[in-house]
């Protein structure tokens, strides 16, 4: 088990899945990425290229460099061609039925001794690999968004999970230039877990007017020394993400740190789910990049 990594498969290429492809290409590997429809492969070549030119446009990367990279993605429809893939990470929205197809159909094409891996950021990895006949070759792979820039990788072994897979994993990680941490399975591992404590408490002062939004952000990005507010990155995550991921951890801790907010749900419900919609707690429609809405 747990061989050398050199090509990886991704599924899903929305923004986490897109930004994990990226990760891996600029490292070296040969990935092959896989959307469910043409569209969404469209959408995810797209966000692929984006971030290529932006780091062109700064002077990070030359044209040749670019291209380069890009030459090592493929992005396909077809599940089937993850054949040759060493290690599959899946991205897909986070509906548990929606990963148990993914895993379930996963043995049937891989090799024996590839490694399968989810970027969930909250499910139990343990429920996600009930449909496989090889539990101890799964693994949670917990990247952040965005996820080129975010060093912090989370690496999450269940009760099955065989040591060898959690090091080569690891090692993998390390050799991205990413931070690896080795976590168990639990409901929103550590970051998640502690990081929407948090965002849930900022909730709710703004929900009670116990603060306006901008200066909430303002006391946190100032006074703590974060690269932005809690509403800012609850608008960068996208809030109906947020939105899961508290329900998801709620329901296992019950504490009342990670009770659901009213609030938040109202966002979502109307469509404002953070910049990826134009909106959220700041307006990302006008010219001038973000409004207090
Ligand atoms: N994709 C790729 N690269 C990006 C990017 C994106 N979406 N956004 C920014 N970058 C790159 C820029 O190109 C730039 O690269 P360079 O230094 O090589 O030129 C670098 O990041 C800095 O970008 P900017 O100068 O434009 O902006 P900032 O300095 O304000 O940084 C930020 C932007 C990196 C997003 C920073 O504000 C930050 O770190 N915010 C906190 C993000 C965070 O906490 N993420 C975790 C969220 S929780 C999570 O993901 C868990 C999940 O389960 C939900």
């Amino acid at each position: 088990m747990a061989k050398q990594i050199r090509t990886v498969g991704v599924i899903g290429l929305g923004t986490m899945g897109a930004g994990i492809v990226e990760v891996f290409a600029r490292g070296g590997l040969t990935v092959i990425g896989v959307e469910s429809t043409e569209e969404f492969a469209d959408r995810g070549r797209g966000i692929l290229t984006r971030s290529m030119d932006r780091a062109v446009s700064r002077g990070k990367l030359d044209e040749a460099g670019r291209q380069e990279i890009l030459d090592r993605i493929t992005v396909t429809t077809e599940m089937g061609d993850l054949a040759p893939a060493d290690l599959v990470v899946e991205a897909v929205p986070e509906v548990l039925e929606l990963k148990h197809e993914v895993f379930g159909r996963l043995d049937g094409i891989v090799a024996e001794d590839a490694v399968l891996a989810s970027n969930t950021s909250s499910l139990s990895i343990t429920a996600i690999a009930a449909p496989t006949k090889h539990p101890e070759r799964v693994i949670g792979v917990h990247f952040f968004n965005p996820a080129p820039v975010m060093q912090l990788v989370e690496v999450i072994h269940t009760l099955r999970t065989d040591q060898a897979v959690t090091d080569a994993v690891r090692d993998l990680v390390t050799g991205l230039g990413k931070r690896p941490v080795v976590v168990g399975d639990r409901a929103g591992f550590v970051a998640n877990y502690l990081l929407f404590g948090y965002l849930n408490s900022a909730l709710t002062m703004v929900e009670h007017g116990h603060v306006s939004r901008e200066d909430l952000d303002t006391a946190m990005r100032v006074g703590a020394g974060l690269p932005m507010g809690p509403l800012t990155l609850m608008d960068l995550v996208g809030l109906d993400v947020c939105h899961h991921i508290g329900d998801v951890i709620y329901g296992h801790s019950r504490s009342p740190l990670h009770a659901p907010s009213s609030m938040l749900e109202r966002m979502v419900v109307s469509g404002r789910l953070g910049r990826k919609s134009g909106r959220g707690f700041y307006s990302y429609e006008g010219p001038g990049g973000r409004d207090v809405v």
